[in-house]
């Protein structure tokens, strides 16, 4: 095995390969663009690291993680549409760059190259690679769509939320272990159960997501702090926090979370007072823990070695503890 750091140089070696500048410039520049404007390569390091825990190496998961990331970042691109994010990564989003006709169209083919990265897998291999794929692609609509919906119901609870994020973006994190051992030829037993390992991993992940969305700091968080509650998205940290309060203060959050304000910034400020207050920051925290923890007990019931459970764990854990 390698080391976390190792296993993202490799990665990012092979993308700086996967070169994309061809004609129509307005069609490949803004994916050149996001592909290349960094992000933690999470996905594919954890395609790239499962291909060695289950004794392949991880060259041969390589075309799957490129296939993971470019899926990615065709999400954030249409992501960013969708929720009106000015930046992305520190830098501005490919539909302000460029427009958001530009944003569709990059993206959609950005989907396909997803695809075609397959290609050279063995037909066994490539079958089982789609399947899960494909299945993996239409949950991530289903949830995002589910993000959008809540965005105007005032009636979410907290497991429709932890469906959305399950699918929006746990499924993803669960998919990238997978394959690499999809690849390995890891037994089933082994495939699922590195999956929900990922899964669970991927909803603590999302609630960081969500917590640093209100909390993180602008200089290094590369997102428009507070983005979240401008437009209505109905968090962990919103819903903890309407149920910690009383009469008054709930109504005054659900009209804030109702609203489309000019003062955008006092409606962050405001709504991050009451995420605070509430308690509803703490019981986010504790939530993140505690689907972390999930994920390590979960790792425990896997047949691989105790150092190999610790570099996953030791991953899980910088995760829960990122800035970004
Ligand atoms: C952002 O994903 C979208 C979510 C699912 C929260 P990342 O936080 O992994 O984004 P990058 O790729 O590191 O920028
Ligand atoms: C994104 O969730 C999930 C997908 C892109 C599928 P968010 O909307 O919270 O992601 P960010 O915060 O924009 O990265
Ligand atoms: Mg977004
Ligand atoms: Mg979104
Ligand atoms: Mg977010």
């Amino acid at each position: 095995m390698l080391s976390v750091e190792e296993y993202h140089q490799h990665f990012v070696t092979s993308l700086k390969d996967y070169a994309v500048t061809k004609e129509p410039k307005n069609l490949y520049q803004p994916i050149h663009y996001i592909l290349n404007l960094g992000g933690k390569r999470l996905r594919p390091v954890l395609t790239l690291m499962a291909a060695d825990i289950f004794n392949s190496h991880y060259k041969e998961a390589l075309n799957a993680a490129l296939s993971i990331e470019v899926f990615h970042n065709f999400s954030l691109v249409h992501d960013d549409i969708m929720d009106e994010a000015p930046l992305r990564r520190g830098q501005l989003t490919v539909h302000e760059k460029w427009d958001i006709n530009t944003g569709i169209l990059s993206g959609d083919a950005m989907l396909i190259m997803a695809y075609k990265l397959f290609e050279n897998y063995p037909s066994q291999t490539f079958r089982a690679l789609i399947q899960l794929f494909s299945k993996t692609a239409l949950e991530v609509c289903e949830g995002q769509q589910y993000d959008i919906d809540f965005e105007t119901r005032d009636n979410v609870t907290i497991p429709e939320y932890l469906k959305m994020i399950e699918y929006k973006t746990a499924v993803l994190v669960g998919t990238s272990l997978k394959m690499g051992a999809i690849v390995a030829n890891a037994s089933i037993e082994d495939q699922n159960g590195i999956y929900e390992f990922g899964k669970n991993l991927g909803i603590a992940f999302q609630l960081q997501d969500d917590y640093l969305d209100a909390f993180g700091d602008p200089k290094t968080f590369g997102k428009q702090i507070g983005g979240d509650i401008i437009e209505n998205k109905k968090t962990y940290l919103y819903l903890k926090a309407l149920e910690f309060s009383n009469d008054t203060d709930q109504l005054a959050l659900r009209e804030l979370f109702a609203s489309n304000p000019e003062d955008l910034s006092t409606k962050v400020k405001t709504a991050k007072q009451h995420f605070e207050s509430s308690g509803a920051t703490e019981a986010t925290l504790k939530a993140i823990e505690h689907y972390t923890n999930k994920s390590f007990m979960i790792l425990e019931t896997l047949q691989i070695s105790e150092e190999k459970k610790q570099l996953l764990k030791t991953f899980g854990t910088q995760l829960m503890y990122r800035a970004v």
